[in-house]
């Protein structure tokens, strides 16, 4: 296989595109041609050999362009290596123990025959959109809960089973 991954995210605050960027670096690094794009801006998976997928959660559902995304493509994505992930605990939990993927992200696990899902922490921060961020803000929950170390090991295991698992 010639190694290219799409690492398509949704994204409201920007934080998950981070991470996606993140999983990228990690898969040019290991000698694959990987693009991260807002899942948003994706036309077709036609071109790359494997996808990831990534999206923050809101209100116990994977953000919606991610969840867009996955029904557009689902037939391309269920003829290829698929991984999934979503980031959202505002707290250390998802670095201490795995943390299951929401309902609706394990349907699509089941569907398109996902190889694996991880959740990775969230972040929010002063300028998130919405009286909801403003209010967990104000309480004083917000907070960057990304754990870079975490997610550039997945990336390469990630990496590591697109070019075959050596
Ligand atoms: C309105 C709102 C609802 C949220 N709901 C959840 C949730 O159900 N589960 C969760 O783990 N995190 C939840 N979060 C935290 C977000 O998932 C977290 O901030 C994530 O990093 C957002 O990703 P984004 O910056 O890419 O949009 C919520 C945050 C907001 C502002």
């Amino acid at each position: 296989m010639t190694g290219k991954v799409l690492v398509a995210y949704g994204t409201t605050n920007g934080s998950t595109a981070r991470i996606a960027e993140a999983i990228a670096d990690v898969l040019r690094k290991d000698g694959l041609t990987a693009d991260a794009l807002p899942a948003r801006t994706v036309t077709g998976v036609s071109s790359y050999d494997a996808v990831v997928v990534g999206g923050g959660l809101y209100a116990g559902r994977w953000h919606k362009d991610a969840r867009r995304f996955v029904r557009q493509h689902g037939r391309a994505l269920a003829e290829r290596p698929l991984w999934l992930f979503s980031s959202g605990p505002l707290d250390p939990s998802a670095s201490e123990r795995d943390i299951p993927p929401v309902p609706g992200v394990k349907k699509v696990m089941a569907r398109l025959d996902a190889r694996e899902h991880v959740t990775f922490g969230g972040c929010l921060e002063e300028g998130a959109k919405g009286w909801v961020a403003g209010m967990i803000l104000r309480s004083k929950k917000g907070g960057d809960f990304r754990d870079f170390t975490a997610i550039e090991m997945w990336a390469g295991r990630v990496a590591t089973d697109v070019r075959g698992g050596e």
